[in-house]
């Protein structure tokens, strides 16, 4: 794909669109992490004399009353202070305010406009991708650096509307979960390990079915590790279970044969309650009024063996109900045992496990955290993304 390297800033007016849609509580930003991995991106067309007209989406706007709590004015102030520097805020995405400013910028300056969504308030224009719209914004800028990731599986009139009317390249963001994501998928240095975790097989099918047909190993543990358990012919008690899915899972673990590793303990509890009275046990001794609430340290230790000398791994899922104490340590072990690898590219697939590793302190020991959520898991089904497929190739 055709990056912002390969192009002439200089002077450009630089339509930069990034995923800056971060969490949210009460008007503050809660990880700002989304807006840190868009500044090397920023910064170079800055650099270089481009002039920057930054925007993102934030939240879903289906109200008026929505855009009190959905506008990017504190995102802007955010990146101020990281950039060290004013960032001007147009709270328009649209009209004669916006099109002024953009004609006063000056080479290495930038401003922001408000959440592309507002304008899914006039019939869905923004999501919808309305070709006028898309139309519209791309005839503000000479060129379009798509640097969101995040958003890639979107077929949006800020991503793809604008890409289809001038000339589209990548930002470092984006490259970066390309080479990632996209390497570990299409190219991966062997052995690969997947690590898939979270509570339905409904949610991670499509990724289960991609991963096992490029990796060498794949552990299942999390949710969905039960229907597994199930399919092997063991009684689960009253743990997560998708009937449905049984014989699915029957024919996957017959296919792949030895590749899927699945638990060998489990810690059952009495209730779904941070405090329920636990233990742990044998995956051939669920009791019939328990559930399994996490993987056991046995697990952990075979997780472990598995991964060692793995050359590429990749984790999404968590393998418990980490948001309490007591169910947590199969996830912190296994993200542990992940980090500690050495000379393994190791890439987290967003989402709950992107999150987990970033709250144990892990971050920095990943080769990549990918910023996508839906965006990774259908990277990681090997499905096409729009938002990709837009920017131009060499
Ligand atoms: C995300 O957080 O996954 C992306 O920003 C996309 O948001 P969306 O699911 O609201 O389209």
């Amino acid at each position: 794909k055709k990056t912002v390297e390969d192009v002439e800033l200089k002077g450009k007016k630089v339509l930069l669109r990034a995923d800056l849609n971060v969490p949210m509580s009460d008007g503050e930003i809660t990880n700002d992490n989304r807006i840190v991995q868009a500044l090397p991106t920023i910064k170079y067309v800055l650099d270089q004399g481009g002039r920057v007209i930054l925007f993102s989406h934030l939240g879903k706007v289906k109200t008026e009353e929505d855009k009190k709590d959905k506008t990017l004015q504190p995102v802007a102030e955010r990146l101020g202070e990281l950039l060290d520097k004013d960032v001007p805020f147009v709270p328009h995405t649209r009209g004669e305010s916006l099109e002024q400013a953009v004609g006063k910028l000056e080479d290495g300056e930038l401003l922001m406009f408000e959440n592309t969504r507002f304008e899914d308030l006039d019939g869905k224009k923004e999501s919808g991708n309305d070709a006028e719209l898309g139309k519209y914004w791309a005839s503000l800028g000479d060129i379009f650096v798509n640097d969101a990731f995040g958003t890639a599986h979107r077929s949006h009139a800020s991503n793809v509307g604008i890409g289809s009317n001038i000339e589209t390249v990548s930002g470092y963001l984006m490259q970066k979960e390309i080479d990632f994501i996209g390497g570990a998928i299409d190219s991966p240095e062997r052995p690969f390990v997947a690590i898939l975790g979270g509570a339905k097989v409904s949610d991670k099918i499509g990724v289960i079915k991609n991963v096992l047909d490029k990796a060498d190993k794949v552990i299942i543990g999390g949710g969905m590790a039960y229907t597994f358990l199930k399919a092997q012919g063991k009684e689960i008690g009253n743990s997560l279970l998708e009937e449905d899915k049984v014989e699915l899972a029957k024919s996957l673990l017959e296919e792949a044969g030895d590749k899927i590793v699945l638990p060998i303990d489990i810690v059952v509890a009495e209730k779904f309650d941070a405090n329920a009275r636990h233990r742990t046990v044998s995956v051939d001794e669920i009791p019939a009024d328990m559930e399994g609430l996490d993987i056991g340290e046995e697990t952990v230790i075979n997780f472990k063996e598995v991964l060692q000398g793995a050359r590429t791994v990749v984790w999404n899922g968590p393998m418990g109900v980490f948001e309490m104490e007591n169910f947590a340590k199969g996830t912190i072990g296994v993200c542990r045992a992940i980090a500690e690898l050495d000379g393994a590219k190791t890439i987290i697939g967003g989402g709950d496990s992107a999150a987990a590793a970033m709250d144990l302190g892990y971050a920095d020991d990943f080769s990549h955290i990918s910023t996508g959520g839906g965006a990774s898991l259908e990277y990681l089904e090997g499905k096409e993304l729009p938002g990709l497929t837009v920017i131009d190739d060499k």
